[in-house]
């Protein structure tokens, strides 16, 4: 592992003077503009909202003024067939229902993202992350403990899982209220899901360890798993980032004969102990690490979706790293070439971007296919001076690779490593152990790009960009890339929020805004994931991790910041279990998409149902994950 910048710092500071130095004891103790690195401020423009506070209700909640619905949810027939048999998958899951769910919207909904193709349609991408079979599967768990119950999974319970696993791409309409519901059997319509046939592009493509007895050539993989956040092209497709791939495999690391592959393997978590809730590895040998010990080395990576084109195949572009893949936002640089910006969600692991070797051709769709299997993959490394570099870790130019000089030999001898080991690149240069990123996106109005580490409880000790031990709350760091040009490898950085309780005494806990120690009246928050920014620069974040013992014990939610009145407004909050992902809009701003993702799931993991959301009075029981929408009642922007 690289060296904890916190060790660097320690040389340097001594804890009191690096918290004094980041502003964080209190008020008064500023040494940077309280305006933060924003650069040049538009007028502040207040939301106008009256925010609503954390709670615990079994039930969606929105300011005065605004109103939510359903537009889909797991099971809905995306064909012309019929919707999932919930009851019989709860009772009994047959073959029918594995079937079915091939043609249905899939489970645990994470990344939204709206498109609106040439003909008018509008169509939303949503990732289907994971599955919770305690929840929907009858008497599925041991209550003792803690484990799948002898015979669980069944073939069809594990089967049905991996088909709702992966991407749903549907399109909606709204009807004559102007409310949005999606349209059953649209040529749109699409499932991608565990089983899925997916080309391989980009350096990994075709090397030994993408080769296994299904794929003798190392270019075809079926499926896409654990696809968690993601982000839109300039040129309209879906980026779907493939997280905690290690869930689905299964099988003694030992016997790999191979220990280069047993290290790689480790590096990732490679097996895990939540294959037993999946058993695929019971019913299919390729997620057997015995029997397939490279399968693992064909996830964790970013898969291109055009959802405009329902027969053009997807494609996991290799260019853009091997991690746990949270986000991949791309913004276009001032040469015109894209940048993707990239987190890997794990305690201590990095933030990434990658910058395209060729530049976006807005004029012709086409020529931009391809755009992301050539460029440069780079890594952050923070200075405690809130300054920072992009460290390059590799780069890829006509099938030539090219990796940084000052890494060891395994990388030189075999540079696409590079791009199958990022993690273990990244942490031979020094990269800056973060805590858990997740989100990543490019603020147009602050001219910034805004990194989410939700928080990580078992630092003890701190570095520049992640100064509190434990990290129980979360926090967000703003980077100003040099010349506000995403394109550049230099930058300066603040923390805009660092979350927590709002009027706590302890400085570990409490909420800080832009240095401040927020209101008493604002409303508390913890675990930030996902975000979205708005036309006027407003950040909308949405929270996983709310309930936990240690955070909020309070239903996650999603708030906005507003960086420029430095206020914080809670906007939704979600249902006992679930997490709140999206956040998405509409072109126009006059709808608000969210993912209720696992309702009902058991924070405190003892697989008990806490939530049976959504209450449709349709017979079903069972909680079902769902993208909502939200408006104005009055019909204008979200954020007026
Ligand atoms: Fe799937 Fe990092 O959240
Ligand atoms: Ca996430
Ligand atoms: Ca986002």
């Amino acid at each position: 592992m690289g060296e904890y910048f916190g060790e660097v710092l320690e040389r340097a500071l001594s804890r009191r003077d690096l918290f004094k130095k980041m502003g964080i004891l209190g008020a008064g103790v500023f040494v940077l503009s309280s305006r933060g690195v924003g650069g040049s401020v538009p007028s502040v423009s207040p939301l106008s909202f009256k925010t609503i506070y954390p709670n615990t209700e079994d039930r969606i909640t929105v300011p005065d003024g605004f109103e939510w619905d359903i537009i889909v949810k797991w099971g809905d027939a995306l064909d012309n067939g019929p919707n999932l048999n919930w009851n019989r998958v709860y009772e009994g899951c047959t073959q029918e229902d594995v079937e079915r769910q091939k043609y249905c919207f899939g489970y645990n909904n994470d990344f939204v993202g709206y498109f609106k193709a040439p003909d008018g349609a509008e169509i939303l991408a949503v990732n289907n992350e994971y599955f919770n079979p305690e929840l929907a599967f009858k008497d599925f768990l041991d209550l003792t403990t803690l484990k799948p119950k002898t015979g669980r999974p069944t073939k069809e319970e594990s089967m049905l899982m991996l088909e709702a696993h992966g991407v749903s791409i549907v399109e909606i309409k709204k009807d004559k209220d102007g409310k949005y519901t999606y349209v059953k059997g649209s040529k749109y319509n699409r499932r991608i899901t565990g089983s899925t046939p997916i080309y391989i592009s980009g350096p990994a493509k075709g090397h030994r360890l993408l080769k296994t007895s299904k794929d003798p050539n190392g270019e075809l993989v079926y499926g896409t798993l654990n696809n968690c956040s993601g982000g839109k092209t300039p040129w309209g497709t879906l980026l779907s980032c493939e997280e905690n791939f290690n869930s689905y495999f299964g099988g003694n690391l030992n016997n790999i004969s191979d220990p280069h592959v047993q290290d790689l393997h480790k590096r990732y978590g490679v097996p895990s102990s939540y294959s037993a809730f999946y058993g695929f590895h019971l019913y299919d040998d390729r997620f057997n690490i015995e029997k397939e010990p490279n399968e693992p080395f064909r996830f964790g990576w970013v898969v291109e979706i055009d959802p405009l084109n329902p027969n053009r195949p997807p494609v996991k572009r290799t260019a853009l790293g091997r991690i746990k893949h949270e986000a991949a936002t791309c913004v276009v640089g001032k040469s015109g070439k894209v940048v993707v910006y990239m987190g890997d969600d794990e305690r201590f692991q990095y933030i990434y971007k990658f910058v395209t070797k060729g530049k976006y051709d807005p004029t012709n769709r086409e020529a931009n296919f391809g755009l992301l299997d050539e460029g440069t993959l780079y890594v952050a490394k923070f200075k405690d001076d809130f300054t920072g570099e992009w460290i390059m870790l590799a780069s890829v130019e006509a099938g030539k690779i090219t990796v940084n000089s000052n890494l060891p030999d395994v990388y030189k001898n075999d540079p696409v490593l590079v791009f199958i080991d990022t993690r273990g690149a990244a942490s031979a240069l020094g990269a800056t152990q973060m805590d858990r990123p997740e989100d990543f996106e490019w603020n147009p109005i602050t001219k910034s790009a805004w990194a989410v580490m939700t928080y990580n409880d078992k630092r003890t000790t701190p570095n520049a960009p992640n100064p509190r031990y434990p990290n129980n709350f979360g926090h967000i760091i703003e980077i100003k890339e040099e010349g506000e040009d995403p394109e550049s490898t230099k930058f300066r950085w603040d923390i805009p929020i660092l979350c927590g309780i709002s009027g706590s005494p302890d400085t570990n806990s409490q909420l800080v805004l832009y240095k401040k120690p927020a209101s008493n009246d604002t409303p508390s928050i913890s675990a930030p994931d996902n975000i979205a920014i708005d036309k006027l620069g407003n950040v909308w974040i949405a929270t996983d991790g709310n309930p936990g013992k240690s955070r909020l014990q309070k239903n996650d939610s999603v708030y906005v910041l507003n960086p420029f009145s430095k206020e914080l407004k809670m906007f939704l909050s979600g249902v006992p279990g679930c997490e709140i992902c999206g956040p998405e809009f509409t072109n126009d701003y006059k709808y608000f998409f969210c993912a209720i993702q696992h309702p009902g799931e058991d924070p405190a993991d003892t697989g008990k149902m806490v939530s049976q959301w959504p209450y449709l009075n349709d017979g079903v029981k069972i909680p079902r994950p769902s993208v909502i929408f939200v408006r104005r009642k009055d019909g204008r922007e979200i954020y007026a």
